[in-house]
């Protein structure tokens, strides 16, 4: 199919808009939020072509527009009485409205649902498409299914051209995130989506409201979402995206530990502190934020990077709008920085006693985050279980259990597979340890260790303040591991010469605890633990 490319300031532009969706056709029209894919809303098969143009799945059901209040009478089988009163205040805007249906709306509209969207927008190129039309139009967003949504309509058409009749080209969305959704169908009346509306505004006119819980959190398995398009993947860039909280002072050092390629999402000014990175608004200015958030996640794949760390956006007004959109791209990955208690890290070879002196640490009020136990958490996040398979196989999981060994010989086969298995679990297992640390905060430890053999290989070492290193010689080691694991000297002497030596671990810590005498050992931790924390 030929899309028709149509600057809006074009003479006769809205014209053709209006001509192709009475023929039933799909035409994508900018709004004050995003770019919407519309279609004349009471003809079930020029509606069918937006799925397939969208690749949407069936069950998530679409907004209709309209341009004045007597269109939505027909569509509706009641108007609630506070509708007027939400009308009046944001209408024309960035309001949807849910309410109870009426039999003229086709089911593929509202995914047999016995509720309908509705919204009036304020651009006045919608405005005008939908008078010359003389239709409700049915619109979502106008990105192909799954990825952000489209702020101008160079966006759409890379998602879409080919796909759709035309393209009007209003130039950039002025708001940038999606409509506010509230449903009047329950009482009180409950917040679906976040959006240009906030809900502070939202109560000044309908009192006290519910926010449904979607907004923030996963919905748990098997719940049915009372707005469908909450279950589904979105907003992501193919770049995997976390969410990171902290002053930018943490945010940078984070970003300067990891090993990966990563893509910093940052605040205007931001951007030249970072090798790459995408810039997406004022620092403090939620609508510069929402403007655009969109943009720039597109942007972050235009980088090939795979990871992008985005900075934690401001959440009152339209920020938490953007805020749920992060965390849907984010696919709900958030890692807290702000600690308020110090953090150490406590490493060494195999066998010199790092346990010993963790449970030391333990004994002093310490709260430990062992990374050994973490990463057995890692391997069950469905995210990285495809990353295993994707490498190694998806025969290293049977039954839904991984199976170490099997991984284990496959992963060690060579330098390149140990850093692929590393690639996989890392970052989750970084994720996991800042969560265990919050943990620990809030069981009200003095300070939090985090034990880790491989902590120089990982992110960590960047918000330990300092790094503690536990040595003992090497017939000590020797002997204690055999005793541990029942291996003869020879396996020993293998999986010792995997690690980097010695020399490595002291010189890239602050300080050394020789762990040939346990008593000496616990002496050492009493004395550090004395001098760095009062
Ligand atoms: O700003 C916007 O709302 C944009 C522009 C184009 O108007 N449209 C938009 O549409 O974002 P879409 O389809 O991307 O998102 C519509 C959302 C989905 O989450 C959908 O599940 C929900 O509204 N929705 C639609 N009808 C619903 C209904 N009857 N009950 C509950 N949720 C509904
Ligand atoms: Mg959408």
């Amino acid at each position: 199919m030929n899309t028709l490319h149509l600057k809006a300031e074009e003479p006769g532009a809205a014209g053709t808009a209006a001509k192709l969706l009475r023929e039933g056709r799909v035409v994508a029209i900018p709004t004050e939020t995003v770019y919407g894919l519309a279609a004349n809303a009471l003809d079930p098969e020029a509606v069918k072509r937006i799925f397939e143009a969208k690749g949407r799945p069936q069950d998530n059901p679409l907004i209709v527009h309209v341009a004045s209040l007597e269109e939505i009478e027909p569509l509706v089988s009641e108007i609630p009485e506070a509708l007027c009163r939400l009308a009046e205040k944001f209408w024309p805007g960035p309001l949807t409205v849910i309410m109870k249906k009426s039999a003229l709306v086709p089911d593929v509209v509202t995914a047999g649902l016995d509720t309908v969207a509705i919204r009036m927008p304020s651009h006045p190129v919608a405005r005008q498409i939908i008078k010359e039309s003389a239709l409700p139009l049915a619109a979502p967003s106008a990105n192909a299914s799954g990825m952000p949504s489209p702020t101008s309509a160079l966006h759409v058409i890379n998602d879409l051209d080919g796909r759709i009749d035309a393209v009007i080209d209003g130039g950039e969305c002025e708001v940038g995130v999606e409509s506010t959704v509230i449903s009047l169908v329950k009482n009180p009346p409950v917040l679906l989506r976040p959006g240009g509306i906030s809900p502070e505004q939202l109560e000044e006119v309908l009192g006290k409201i519910e926010i449904s819980h979607a907004v923030f959190e996963k919905l748990d398995a098997g719940e049915k979402p009372l707005s469908p398009g909450m279950k589904y993947k979105h907003y992501s860039p193919k770049a995997k995206v976390t969410l990171i909280k902290g002053e930018f002072e943490k945010f940078k050092a984070f970003l300067e530990a990891q090993k990966y390629e990563t893509c910093a999402v940052c605040f205007e000014g931001e951007g030249k502190y970072f090798g790459t990175a995408v810039e997406y608004g004022r620092q403090g200015d939620c609508a510069d934020q929402a403007e655009h958030i969109f943009a720039a996640l597109r942007k972050v794949d235009e980088t090939g990077c795979e990871y992008a760390f985005v900075r934690f956006p401001d959440t009152e007004g339209v920020g938490l709008a953007v805020y749920n959109r992060l965390l849907r791209s984010a696919a709900f990955r958030v890692i807290d920085l702000d600690f308020t208690i110090p953090v150490y890290g406590l490493t060494g070879q195999t066998g010199a006693g790092k346990s010993t002196v963790a449970k030391a640490f333990a004994e002093n009020g310490f709260y430990i985050a062992d990374t050994d136990i973490l990463a057995r958490e890692a391997v069950k996040n469905p995210g990285v279980i495809a990353e295993l398979c994707g490498y190694f196989g998806a025969d290293i999981y049977e039954g839904g259990e991984l199976n170490r060994r099997e991984l284990a010989k496959r992963a060690f086969a060579s330098p390149e597979k140990t850093a692929l298995l590393n690639k996989a679990t890392h970052p989750e297992i970084t994720r996991l340890t800042f969560e265990a640390i919050h943990e620990g905060e809030k069981a009200g430890a003095k300070a939090a260790l985090i034990d880790a053999p491989v902590i120089f290989e990982s992110a960590l070492t960047c918000v330990c303040k300092k790094i503690v290193c536990v040595t003992a010689p090497i017939e000590e080691r020797i002997k204690r591991i055999a005793l541990r694991d029942g291996i003869t000297p020879e396996e020993t002497k293998a999986r010792m010469s995997a690690q980097k030596d010695e020399e490595y671990y002291v010189s890239h810590s602050d300080v050394i605890i020789e762990n040939t005498d346990i008593e000496a050992a616990r002496e050492a931790v009493i004395k550090f633990v004395k001098e760095e924390i009062q």
